[in-house]
């Protein structure tokens, strides 16, 4: 029997998302039935490009489809100063010609979800447009959806704004209909995430590794460091991996119930996740699950064992 846990990973490569999608590919208690893209970190034709560089590089053979362009309600924001201008800037990739299928993503999600004969995961690092469109068009999908776990938002703090992380607020409408969904939510963010440092030492462990895989995560993981450390960082936060090391082992993180909202018409606060931390019995019950701590030694050792492992 097959006891890996099935994802669909909606991701924007994006650096981070990178190393996410590597280590799912990587690890032996995930199977991922199919990635798609969202555009975030860069346009869609950039974030599916990237897409495609990694799956290649790697002899993937899972299917890949690309979502929407724009955000469900407002205008695209990128993020060239973190990513750079292909969203994916440091590694020179070799030519590819991996296959995008014809279908939309929601299409192609909700085929996967519903052929899946055990309830499916997904998986967003990136803005949740996709997801959103997916769940507004096909609402019968929910009932083979174990849970959605998205890198996103933060409870104490922002980061694209101070009170919004960049996901959340590039596609706040999106979130909305996720969080309403009903479906089991698990959020991992900045609380957690700016703790999760790859520092120089184990760039360079991975560098000395000297194999294609470890290298290229230390080619990303170069340029991505620089803009971190620009701004403050002691190491590169690793986002989006560590929703991916939350479905392989969430010993790592404590997990906290909350009831979440998303400003979606603030004048300073849109995108800001709100939870409900009242001490009165006003507040709903819990409809999330979030990261709150991290265990950084132990996420990172298995960030490393399965980009190692190729
Ligand atoms: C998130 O924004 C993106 O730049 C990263 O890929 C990550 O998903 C962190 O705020
Ligand atoms: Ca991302």
């Amino acid at each position: 029997m097959d006891d890996r846990i099935p994802i669909i990973m909606d991701c924007d490569p994006g650096h981070d998302d990178a190393i996410a999608l590597l280590m799912a590919l990587a690890s032996e208690k995930i199977n991922v039935l199919g990635v798609t893209t969202t555009a975030g970190n860069q346009t869609l034709a950039k974030t599916t490009a990237n897409a495609r560089k990694i799956l290649s590089f790697v002899g993937s053979h899972v299917p890949l489809a690309k979502g929407n362009e724009k955000p469900m309600a407002r205008e695209l924001e990128i993020a060239p100063a973190v990513h750079g201008a292909s969203g994916m800037d440091g590694p020179v990739f070799p030519p590819n010609d991996y296959p995008v299928s014809s279908e939309p993503a929601w299409d192609f999600s909700r085929r996967l979800i519903l052929a899946s004969p055990v309830p499916v995961t997904l998986v967003a690092t990136g803005p949740q447009t996709n997801l959103g469109i997916l769940l507004s068009k096909y609402p019968e999908v929910k009932k083979n959806i174990r849970e959605i776990a998205f890198l996103g938002g933060g409870i104490d703090h922002g980061n694209w704004t101070a009170a919004a992380e960049f996901n959340i607020l590039v596609d706040p409408e999106a979130v909305k209909i996720v969080l309403e969904s009903g479906l089991p939510i698990r959020m991992v963010g900045l609380d957690v995430t700016e703790k999760a440092l790859m520092k120089h030492a184990d760039i360079e462990e991975l560098r000395n590794d000297g194999r294609p895989v470890p290298v290229l995560v230390a080619q990303l993981l170069d340029f991505f460091l620089k803009f971190h450390e620009e701004i403050g960082f002691a190491g590169a936060p690793m986002h989006d991996p560590c929703v991916i090391a939350y479905l392989i082992d969430p010993i790592i993180f404590k997990m906290v119930p909350y009831y979440l909202q998303v400003e979606t018409r603030g004048t300073i606060t849109t995108g800001m996740i709100l939870a409900d931390k009242r001490l009165n019995n006003k507040k709903p019950s819990p409809n999330a699950e979030v990261a709150m701590e991290i265990d950084r030694d132990r996420f990172i050792a298995l960030l490393k064992k399965l980009v190692k492992s190729y």
